[in-house]
């Protein structure tokens, strides 16, 4: 009894559905002297790390913030290196998604990349879509306000199509139109760099998670940066405004 009552406790306290906010890349390069770029491409070794590690934890589904729909208004070398970078990180973690049974997603306005990152991506979404380990979502063009502002309008057609009475609008019928629906509500989300905002990512979704804020520039967080972060959310009282235990 006892056995099975520190389980469920340790189960509970590591968090179902992580989300990170993956900042600080053109600071840490600048900082060493180097193009914005090489940071970057240096923090795409990150993301192998903390997939890697979330795997190995358990952690049901991971959704990472790659690129914002307003991070098109970069200068158009920096936009085209990431999006060479990303074509590239799927192409070399192929098999290793494969071999960890990773199921990988992506959100956002996918129709707005490259036709060449599109088509590699949704490759290995469909060749991963029968992996039952972590779900690694990637937000690609993605904004919280843009994806609550579709989700309204695919609402608002089915309403005007006599399909779904106003009254009938259900929290779920309304998680059911996002794109990040299917994630489920975020429990610990982690934001790198020092910065302290949301930036448009997973808006809904974060109505009850737990922030973790770490100084570290996305190209140096490691593994040791993201146990201090489940231990932070290990230790805090979710108490979804109710009254705490
Ligand atoms: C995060 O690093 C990566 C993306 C937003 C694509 P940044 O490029 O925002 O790095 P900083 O915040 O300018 O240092
Ligand atoms: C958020 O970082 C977007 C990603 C990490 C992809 P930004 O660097 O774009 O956010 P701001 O401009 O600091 O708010
Ligand atoms: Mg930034």
């Amino acid at each position: 009894m006892l056995l099975t009552g520190a389980m469920e406790s340790i189960e509970n306290r590591l968090p179902g559905h992580v989300g990170i906010i993956m900042d600080g890349n053109g600071r840490w390069a600048q900082s060493k002297g180097f193009h914005r770029v090489a940071g970057h491409r240096r923090g795409a070794k990150t993301v192998d790390t903390v997939v890697t590690a979330c795997r190995k934890k358990g952690v049901r589904f991971l959704t990472l913030y790659a690129f914002s729909s307003q991070n098109w208004t970069r200068p158009s070398l920096e936009v085209k290196a990431l999006m060479e970078l990303l074509a590239e990180y799927v192409r070399l973690e192929r098999d290793k998604i494969m071999a960890n049974n990773i199921r990988l997603m992506a959100i956002g306005e996918i129709d707005q990349l490259p036709d060449s990152v599109r088509q590699a991506l949704m490759g290995l979404i469909n060749e991963s879509k029968n992996n039952t380990g972590m779900t690694l979502c990637l937000a690609l063009s993605y904004g919280g306000q843009e994806e609550i502002l579709d989700a309204v309008k695919k609402i608002c057609a089915r309403s005007v199509a006599g399909e779904l009475a106003p009254d009938d609008i259900s929290k779920t019928e309304f998680e059911n139109a996002l794109w990040s629906g299917f994630l489920g509500p975020v429990d610990l989300m982690i934001r790198t760099s020092g910065e302290l905002r949301l930036s448009n990512f997973l808006l809904w979704s974060c109505a009850y998670a737990e922030f973790y804020f770490s100084d570290r520039m996305w190209p140096e967080f490691d593994e040791t940066d993201l146990n201090k972060a489940f231990d932070a959310y290990a230790n805090r009282n979710r108490r979804y405004g109710a009254v705490g235990k």
